[in-house]
């Protein structure tokens, strides 16, 4: 069968993996081997070995890509892109809004003669005024992890295509909800640290793409060293296996507690796709087929003391960063005014409450999220 005609629980579950190639085991066991006799498929691993593969069999079938490459963090992803497909004097446009490592991490390559061209994103306006005779590569990430900005992806493809331009995507927040490939995205990168791993507790990275990128990002993997480990590549693979269960809930718990937000009389700004006024629900209609757990919100004239409140007034949503796992999360980035990274507070619209629903009951979550913003009543 071809992986294409794969259910998403197929390729989570079983693609990549069978019993009799590990001594019946039903489950891939860990393969915690620095070395690998050289009669066998593999040598190292720092390259190819076998937890690596089966996570990036699944990854690259979900994305419909010929293959993808494990590394050691979400970051470590959007490096390897950079350094794949990048060289000095080359040119490079890139969403504002996303992740700010990401975003550092393009700003750091100038030290070695890469330019680049940040751009809101929204507007397709604003990909072709940026283009440049030596822009090489465009970074989206849509949505964008803090205000839930979109592109629209197929315009961006179709742009970038038209003038020799790669398109990149860090698909870490629509996951299972958004194809990028289908629209046209030549390499798709993710932070498995946040819902392929799905329990909080691993940092991991993966490309998928094609062709001589494939095979660069492979090389470089070996040649930089920014490997994964087997242990955490497994435990990628234990989460894939409720993926798709883990983001149904995930949604359903994102959409009733945007439900209450939406209607609050506390809330300035909520930045979801159910909010009354958000501006992209058509786009979102035409390129998503649902959305995670992750949100923001701003509340009316709310002092940093205020929003401090609000974090210790929960018991069920945690304060801490990072997301993609079972528990609920709230995180305040530079809301009440304080953000020393200018970009930063220009992409979080001045601050903001970061918002995560995790996989507890729905009931939980209302009634802690009602308590807890207690705290913007005047
Ligand atoms: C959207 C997005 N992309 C990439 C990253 C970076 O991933 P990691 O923390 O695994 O390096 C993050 C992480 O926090 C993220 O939220």
């Amino acid at each position: 069968m071809n992986n294409k005609d794969l259910t998403i629980e197929q390729i989570c579950m079983h693609l990549g993996e069978c019993a009799m190639d590990h001594k019946g085991a039903v489950v891939t066991p860990i393969y915690q081997t620095s070395s690998y006799h050289l009669d066998s498929d593999y040598e190292y691993s720092r390259g190819p070995a076998p937890n690596f593969e089966v996570v990036e069999k699944k990854v690259a079938a979900l994305d419909g890509g010929e293959g993808a490459v494990m590394v050691g963090s979400g970051v470590a992803a959007a490096a390897s892109i950079f350094m794949a497909t990048l060289k000095a004097g080359d040119h490079v446009i890139m969403v504002q809004s996303a992740y700010v490592n990401s975003r550092k991490c393009l700003m750091h390559l100038e030290n070695f003669g890469v330019s680049y061209t940040l751009v809101h994103g929204k507007d397709i306006a604003e990909f072709e005024q940026a283009i440049r005779p030596n822009t090489k590569l465009i970074f989206i990430e849509s949505p964008t992890s803090f205000v839930c900005e979109l592109q629209d992806i197929p315009a961006v493809c179709q742009l970038a295509h038209s003038k020799g331009i790669l398109v990149a995507i860090d698909n870490t927040c629509a996951c299972i909800f958004q194809k990028p490939m289908d629209m046209g995205v030549d390499i798709v990168m993710y932070s498995a640290s946040k819902y392929l791993g799905g329990h909080a507790d691993i940092i991991g990275g993966i490309v998928v793409a094609n062709g001589a990128i494939l095979a660069k990002l492979r090389e470089l993997r070996i040649i930089f060293g920014w490997v994964s480990t087997p242990f955490n590549a497994w435990l990628v693979q234990r989460g894939m296996r409720t993926l798709k269960m883990r983001l149904m809930k995930i949604q359903e718990n994102s959409f009733a507690v945007a439900k209450l937000l939406n209607e609050h009389p506390c809330i300035e700004k909520l930045y979801h796709p159910a909010a009354d006024d958000y501006d992209q629900k058509d786009l979102f209609k035409k390129q998503m087929t649902g959305f995670g757990g992750m949100f923001s919100f701003k509340a009316k004239d709310a002092k940093e003391e205020d929003y401090e409140n609000f974090v210790h007034r929960c018991k069920i949503f945690q304060h801490a960063v990072s997301w993609g796992g079972h528990e609920s999360l709230v995180y305040s980035i530079g809301a009440g005014g304080s953000i020393a990274d200018e970009l930063l507070r220009r992409s979080v619209h001045g601050g903001i409450l970061r918002v995560y629903t995790g996989l507890e009951d729905t009931n939980d979550l209302l009634n802690d999220m009602e308590y807890a913003l207690e705290a913007f009543k005047k």
